[in-house]
């Protein structure tokens, strides 16, 4: 999309009308035609006053956007005159759960997969697929589907290398020859960095088939000493250090695992290393591994030992989306933010274990040996390839050369956003799944997503052309940029932050769809129970025991929402309550390459999901829960759920200052000046009052509900029904705007960008959730005002939910 193109309007809220003709002479016509005229100007021009003059949309206008502030535009503000909240579908709610849960189909979600899998799309690289993808969707009925578009500063793969470099021993000549030190150094490896072309899997072979490389990566070339430093975490780091490893200048062998790429980079570097090469060790693959005899991919399901994972290295925990225009959208034009903070300044590569065997048995016998820390250093998979897991530094005369060079450049974006209206149009319910990925491939991570997503709009569209229109209304979405750092959904709610603030009720997401039998979720604890319902009315794939569900199968266990998928902004930018969802693999499962060729339509096709059910699992899953919370009169949350989770959170962080350094006992036996508990007396209170008044609301939800089953109330009941209408709304907007009130405007420390006070990705995990992260936080760093402060904040966040529920 060319930089000045006009924006299309998220919803078309001005018919532009057709350009007249002109009729025979006739007053009554010239008089029509004049105050048509008329009206028209002053439509346009009472729009475009709403649009442009009022104060809301300056924010909108400086950050360069052309056209009218839809975003704020009074539409999205207020009930429409018919929300009356009297569905005006022509079908019956169980016909649609019986269409959404028939229609979806494995040959029509391998045909999705095939397409997306069959070319290169990583993000804004691949405009075609966000417009065959806006094809579709119209095709299946969403009529309103357009590309939204973003301009990102993201870097592409120029070229790398890594070299494990062996000084030679001085020959006599070379004896004081100081200037031809270079001279001395023989390249003892020198690393593929490549994946392997297979001949089963041809999108292994891919002419245009993209590199080995880290989104967000530094340029550079460093020759240095290296130090393995297991999966680099904090607590790493803190053992090295404890332990007298020398780390300054020094290159990190960093193993895959535990927490987001990005933040071993950023400890790394904050601890003064000067590269960092991160490796896939087999040892966390789980049951499947060449070393059990298991015949590596495409033979068998272990893993190809020259896979590799790709990824962004952005510090995610710190704030995701482009790293220049942290908190608003990257329009055209917009100012751009320097970027250190946000992504690494030292070089870092991602490489296949293949490539690391020769660089981790060149430490044998350096340093300490890794078992000799703790059992979280003692797990890696290579011992049958002759690696003992020394830690180093690499002695005198060894060490590596690193090199990484990456283009940075703003370049466009492509979201597909379509939009099916409800009878409420302030009541909305979004659908997202990412469409890039970082490999031509990419069946699993976000394609298996993006198939079961089209299937879902096929389903609601073979709905709509039988008379369907929701109650509220859907907005899908087909995010781009993902994996560098979840920007496409990033920008675009930064964009409609006022609007979805409004009137956004939940956001689903699925991005990788299924590798596996495994069903996994995490969810705001106002969606479990609608989230539990929908597993038990979805059959599960596996029927060893008959017409078992996905719930049935499923251990019930529900994450806490951390990051690493795109719906974060949602979460804990717009405090909208998300559910993320897929099927994953078990402990038995062929081993998924993560963001590696291999990750492509054969494997899927041969290990992952032969048969495609699992595609259309999701699909159904997914249908029917966006139908409960779209169609049920009263928006099917629980708040009690919300209240126990608290509760539950607030005693493990009980717990954990009760465990730190917060409180140091004194030597001579003295009693400290404070007592091992925290007071956190004014919270618990609160949270109590919270409770009752979740219980107590949810009654009453439940018994509205209850009403409206029974007695739906006929037509010519319309006063009653109005009155009904009203509490109706009453009690739907509390629900509605309940995990807004978590929102802490200033955000967390060193991390503003993040508002919500309960849930946000762990400062050191990027993944994981934390749970009253500012709280957390504080009793790390052993501060305890900061650790009162943020009991303060949360008392008032909870206050302001009491006070909306009680209201
Ligand atoms: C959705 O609703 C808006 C506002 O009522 C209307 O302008 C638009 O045409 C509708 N779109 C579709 C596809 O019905
Ligand atoms: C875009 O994706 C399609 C479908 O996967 C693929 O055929 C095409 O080659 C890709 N285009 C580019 C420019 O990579
Ligand atoms: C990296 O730096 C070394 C030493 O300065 C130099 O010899 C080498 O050519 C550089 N490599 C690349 C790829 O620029
Ligand atoms: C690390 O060095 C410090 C100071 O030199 C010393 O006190 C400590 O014992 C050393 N620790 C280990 C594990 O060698
Ligand atoms: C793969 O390894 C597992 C675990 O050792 C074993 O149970 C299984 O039989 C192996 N499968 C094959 C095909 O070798
Ligand atoms: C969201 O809406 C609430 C209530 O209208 C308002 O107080 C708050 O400032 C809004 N937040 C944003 C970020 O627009
Ligand atoms: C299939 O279902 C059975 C019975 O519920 C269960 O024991 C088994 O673990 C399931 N298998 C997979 C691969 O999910
Ligand atoms: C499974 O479901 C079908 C259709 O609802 C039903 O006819 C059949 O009896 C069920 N079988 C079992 C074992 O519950
Ligand atoms: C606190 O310490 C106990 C005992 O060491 C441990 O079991 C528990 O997991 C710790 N709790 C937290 C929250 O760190
Ligand atoms: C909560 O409800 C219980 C039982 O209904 C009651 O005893 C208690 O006083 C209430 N607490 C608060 C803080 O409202
Ligand atoms: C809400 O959840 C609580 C706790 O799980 C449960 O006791 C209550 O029955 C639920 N309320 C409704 C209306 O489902
Ligand atoms: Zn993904």
């Amino acid at each position: 999309m060319p930089e000045d193109s006009e924006r299309t309007p998220l919803i078309a809220v001005v018919q532009v009308a057709p350009p007249r003709q002109r009729y025979p002479h006739s007053t009554l016509r010239r008089a029509c035609t004049t105050i048509l005229a008329v009206i028209l100007l002053l439509a346009v021009v009472t729009y475009l006053v709403i649009g442009f003059i009022i104060p809301d949309c300056r924010d909108h206008r400086q950050h360069g956007r052309k056209g009218p502030c839809l975003s704020k535009h009074p539409f999205f503000r207020h009930h429409s005159v018919q929300s009356l909240g009297y569905s005006q579908s022509n079908i019956q709610y169980d016909e649609l759960l019986d269409i959404l849960s028939t229609t979806p189909k494995e040959e029509k979600a391998k045909e999705w997969s095939k397409y997306y899998t069959s070319g290169p799309h990583l993000a804004g690289k691949n405009l075609s697929q966000a417009e065959w993808t806006r094809d579709r969707w119209q095709e299946f009925g969403i009529g309103n589907t357009e590309i939204v578009s973003y301009d990102v500063y993201v870097n592409y793969p120029l070229g790398h290398r890594l070299a494990l470099l062996e000084k030679k021993s001085k020959s006599k000549e070379d004896e004081g020859a100081e200037d031809s030190s270079k001279a001395e150094w023989a390249v003892k490896y020198e690393a593929k960095l490549k994946e392997d072309v297979l001949d089963e899997d041809e999108t292994s072979g891919l002419e245009d088939r993209v590199p080995t490389f880290h989104g967000y990566s530094a340029s550079g070339n460093v020759t240095a000493p290296y130090v393995y430093v297991n999966y680099g975490t904090y607590k790493d780091f803190e053992e090295l250090q404890a332990a007298n490893v020398s780390l300054k200048g020094k290159i990190a062998l960093i193993r895959y695992g535990g927490i987001f790429r990005g933040l071993k980079v950023k400890r790394a570097q904050d601890l003064g290393m000067v590269g960092a090469v991160i490796y896939t060790d087999p040892g966390d693959d789980g049951a499947l591994s060449d070393e059990n005899g298991n015949k590596t991919y495409p033979d068998g399901g272990a893993r190809e030992p020259s896979s590799v994972q790709r990824g962004s290295v952005q510090y995610i925990s710190i704030a995701p989306g482009d790293p220049t225009t942290p908190g608003y959208p990257s329009l055209p034009g917009v100012p751009r933010q320097p970027v250190d903070g946000a992504i690494p300044q030292i070089p870092s590569i991602p490489i296949s274990y293949l490539d690391a065997i020769p660089l981790l048995k060149a430490l044998n016998g350096y340093g300490p040996k890794a078992s000799s820390f703790n059992k979280y250093w003692d797990g890696g998979g290579l011992g049958y390839k002759g690696v003992k897991y020394n830690i180093g530094p690499s002695p005198d005369g060894l060490e590596l050369n690193l090199v990484n060079e990456q283009e940075y450049v703003t370049t466009p974006m492509w979201d597909v956003i379509g939009i099916i209206n409800g009878t409420l149009q302030d009541e909305v319910v979004v659908l997202g799944n990412h469409r890039d990925a970082w490999i031509a491939g990419g069946a699993g991570d976000p394609n298996s997503g993006s198939a079961a997503m089209n299937e879902v709009i096929r389903s609601f569209g073979v709905a709509i052309a039988k008379g369907w229109k929701p109650l509220r209304t859907i907005v899908l979405a087909s995010w781009d940029g993902e994996e560098y750092g979840l920007i496409g959904s990033t920008e675009w709610v930064e964009e409609y932050l006022p609007w979805l603030n409004g009137s956004a009720v939940a956001y689903l997401n699925v991005d990788v769809g299924t590798t596996g039998p495994k069903f996994g979720a995490s969810a705001a604890p106002l969606l479990n129970k609608v989230l539990i319902e929908a597993t038990h009315m979805v059959l599960s794939p596996n029927q060893t025991v008959k017409n078992q569900t996905i719930g049935d199968v499923w251990n019930k266990h529900i994450a806490t929402m951390g990051s690493g998928s795109d719906f974060t902004a949602f979460q804990d930018f717009a405090g909208i309550p998300c559910v993320d969802m897929g099927f994953t693999q078990d402990a038995h499962s062929p081993v998924y390459h993560y963001h590696s060729n291999y990750d492509s339509f054969h494997w899927m096709d041969t290990f992952g999901d032969p048969g495609w059910h699992y595609h259309v699992a999701i699909a159904k899953l997914w249908a029917i829960l966006a139908a409960k919370i779209v169609e049920t009169p009263v928006i099917q949350f629980n708040a009690t759920d919300y209240a126990d989770g608290l509760k539950g959170y607030v005693d493990k962080v009980k717990e954990k200052a009760a465990n730190s350094s917060l409180f140091p006992t004194s030597d001579e036996g003295e009693e400290s000046a404070w007592s091992k508990d925290i007071n956190l007396k004014p919270l618990d209170i609160i949270l109590t009052r919270l409770r009752n008044a979740s219980f107590a609301f949810d009654a009453t939800a439940l018994s509205l509900q209850t009403e409206i089953d029974a007695d739906p109330l006929p037509w010519w009941k319309w006063w009653e029904r109005v009155k009904r209408q009203q509490r109706l709304k009453a009690v739907n907007q509390k629900y509605q705007y309940l995990e807004r009130q978590f929102l802490y405007a200033k955000g967390l420390d060193e991390r503003p960008w993040f508002k919500h006070v309960v849930f946000a990705p762990g400062y050191w995990t990027g993944y994981a959730g934390a749970t009253f992260p500012g709280l957390v936080e504080s009793i790390d760093k052993g501060d305890l005002g900061g650790v009162y402060r943020w009991a303060g904040i949360i008392t008032g966040t909870v206050g302001k939910a009491v006070k909306l529920l009680e209201s």
